[in-house]
């Protein structure tokens, strides 16, 4: 008997000490199972004394039985103690504040060029995008600027190595592209090199050689020098190229739709004045100024007191343009210019600093 009372001490402590329900069926087998003091015991009734075994055969049975119903019950109060934690995780607290999303913003230049597309847009102009890589051939001598003419000097360029020919290829293990400077005879050699365009004017001839006139277009994008970079300066930047070509059109219409942008962007009353400069692929050529927007033209810091902007080239396209897109020469005219968005943008918002505009810096781009 004592062997039972034994038995059911160590039991009790055992299923007591239990907090998991895999330790509680271990514990289960350990005193129920098989080969549990128990069961040995329940087997070997048979070779007692006959008067014995009954007493005992019935006591172990209870015991058998108690002990049943104890892990029985401390099963449920386990799992019922797992399911109430499980719910206790997954419980949603509705009366918690939200998380806030963080709202990102239109970078400037997104902005302006969004401004600017709206504007002509209105007056008919289709938008057209072009290649940043691009060849020698359309940013060049399609443009009339032929190999080693000092013309080509006016852009400062980044050539692509002749054998890097794929993006993946132009960058390096260090994380900068292959990109360098060649000399003049390494280019003649090398025929229709790639280059990261100078200019969006490449796109003129890249959309004349499939669209017939009239014609009307612009092509915002980005452009690359290979040029130190300063407050004004950097070695990319976005310009807006704009073309348009058809039977009669004159400097009068270049002059009018230019001005009448202007005024519509800086949405005050603009003057548009046009001094004559050179461009190989327009004749003639002329750099736009407008009046200042700061100071109407009284003469201010921003324009340097002299109360005009320098803003753009531009020019009547000159006819070896048209010949390199496949138009008869002396069919067509047209005009054309290009402007620095990134310059409108900081005149617009008052952006002391070109650098800033990929800075990457959230100060400044919140702002927006
Ligand atoms: N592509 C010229 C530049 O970047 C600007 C320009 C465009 C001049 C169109 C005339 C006509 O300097």
């Amino acid at each position: 008997m004592s062997k039972l009372e034994d038995i059911r001490t160590h039991a009790l402590s055992l299923i007591e000490g239990v907090s998991d329900l895999l330790v509680l069926d271990n514990a289960r087998t350990k005193i129920l199972g098989r080969k549990s003091e128990l069961s040995l015991f329940l087997r070997s009734l048979k070779d007692m004394p006959p008067e014995n075994q009954r007493g005992v055969g019935a006591a172990a049975n209870a015991l058998r039985a108690e002990l049943e119903e104890l892990f029985e019950e401390k099963r449920r109060e386990l799992s019922a103690a797992s399911y109430e934690s499980v719910l206790k995780g997954e419980r949603i607290d509705v009366t918690r504040p939200g998380l806030k999303h963080a709202r990102g913003h239109i970078h400037p230049i997104s902005r302006v060029i969004k401004d600017i597309v709206s504007i002509f847009s209105s007056m008919g102009f289709e938008v057209v995008e072009g290649p940043e890589v691009e060849t020698e051939y359309y940013n060049f001598d399609a443009l009339n600027i032929p190999a080693n003419h000092p013309a080509r000097d006016m852009w400062d360029t980044f050539w692509l190595k002749p054998e890097s020919r794929t993006h993946a290829d132009s960058i390096s293990a260090d994380g900068r592209g292959k990109l360098q400077r060649e000399s003049a005879m390494e280019k003649s050699q090398r025929g229709s090199a790639l280059l990261l365009r100078t200019h969006t004017s490449p796109v003129q001839v890249r959309y004349m050689e499939n669209h017939n006139p009239p014609l009307k277009i612009i092509v915002p994008g980005r452009a690359y020098r290979y040029e130190a970079t300063d407050a004004s300066h950097e070695f990319q930047f976005f310009q807006l190229e704009g073309l348009v070509v058809d039977r009669q059109i004159s400097i009068a219409n270049f002059k009018g739709v230019i001005q009448e942008f202007f005024s519509r962007l800086f949405k005050k009353e603009i003057i548009v004045r046009l001094r004559p400069s050179f461009f190989p692929f327009v004749e003639p050529g002329f750099e736009v100024d407008i009046s200042c927007v700061a100071c109407a033209g009284a003469g201010c810091s921003i324009c340097k007191k002299s109360g005009w902007l320098e803003l753009a080239g531009a020019g009547m396209v000159h006819q070896n343009v048209f010949k390199a897109a496949g138009y008869t020469p002396g069919e067509w005219q047209g005009f054309a210019f290009g402007f620095g968005i990134d310059r409108i943008a900081m005149m617009k918002y008052k952006i002391p600093d070109i650098r800033l505009f990929h800075s990457g810096d959230l100060r400044f781009l919140k702002q927006f």
